[in-house]
């Protein structure tokens, strides 16, 4: 645990038995003791009971099949001052990068994301994150807690639903779920310091590379495509998903020529 903490760059790490979410459990935890977490804090939990998926729907994760994993974040930059609150809506596809990495390197995975940060495998989910704001310590701006449900070694039988995979099933083999984590997490923290780095600027060359938004943009198969959107209020678009902004938001040019800038909803790609 400790080892691998600081082998990682991570403040702290936890694993839990059981929980009813590792989100909630992750923001209590942190507003009750704000200095017992540090920056960049990891709670695990072995098994997860009423975990939250996006736009309020469940997340379901069969005990050992999957990987429900959250990660508190209070991001500085190399200054010491807290980021820009714009730049957070960057940390969920900064994940989401992370773990196609990690899905790659630990299962010989090929996986890309679909908006928002789903990432897919031949167009079948295998796995979501959710991220929310946490407390601040000391009248500091708000931090964020960052959840990541993967399925790791479901069934064919215990996927809950027909767009859904898991690493085993997509790999065709055992998939560990610690090494998973672990290469995960490694992964998450380089990316997630380099970012810090330049002060959550997604346009900035990380580590003298290319930039997140650059990045994201090449993992993303729903640019490009023809897509129907759902908004959260239940309204419909239809059209063109034609880019990201620097939100992360995603850019939809209905056949009538208007355009839309989508921060949240779901997005389902038609044929061309
Ligand atoms: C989605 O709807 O795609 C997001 C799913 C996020 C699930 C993870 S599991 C760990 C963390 N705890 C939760 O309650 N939800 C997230």
């Amino acid at each position: 645990g400790t080892e691998f903490a600081d082998q990682a760059g991570l403040s702290r790490i936890e694993v839990l038995d059981e929980i009813g979410s590792t989100n909630t459990e992750l923001t209590r935890l942190a507003s009750d003791e704000p200095d017992a977490w540090g920056d960049l804090a990891v709670l695990v939990a072995e098994r997860q009971t009423e975990g939250h998926g996006r736009l309020h729907r469940p997340w379901a994760s069969p005990v050992g099949a999957s990987l429900t994993v959250s990660i508190l974040l209070r991001p500085h930059n190399a200054a010491g001052r807290p980021l820009p609150t714009q730049s957070y809506s960057w940390f969920s596809p900064l994940a989401a990068l992370a773990l196609r990495e990690a899905l790659a390197q630990i299962a010989g995975i090929e996986s890309a994301l679909k908006w928002p940060n789903d990432v897919v495998v031949d167009g079948l989910k295998i796995s979501g994150i959710l991220a929310h704001l946490a407390p601040g310590a000391h009248g500091e701006p708000p931090g964020v807690v960052l959840g990541t449900g993967v399925n790791v070694s479901l069934r064919e039988d215990e996927l809950p639903v027909p767009t859904a995979t898991s690493a085993s099933l997509a790999a065709g083999r055992p998939v560990d779920r610690t090494a998973l984590l672990a290469r995960y997490l490694e992964e998450f923290a380089r990316r997630y310091r380099a970012f810090c780095a330049v002060n959550g600027n997604a346009d900035a060359p990380l580590d003298g590379g290319r930039s997140l938004l650059s990045r994201v943009q090449d993992a993303t198969i729903t640019l490009g495509r023809r897509v129907r959107v759902e908004l959260p209020g239940g309204r419909r678009l239809e059209g063109r998903a034609t880019g990201l902004d620097g939100h992360g938001s995603l850019q939809v040019v209905e056949d009538s020529g208007e355009r839309h800038a989508v921060s949240a909803g779901d997005v389902v790609h038609l044929r061309p």
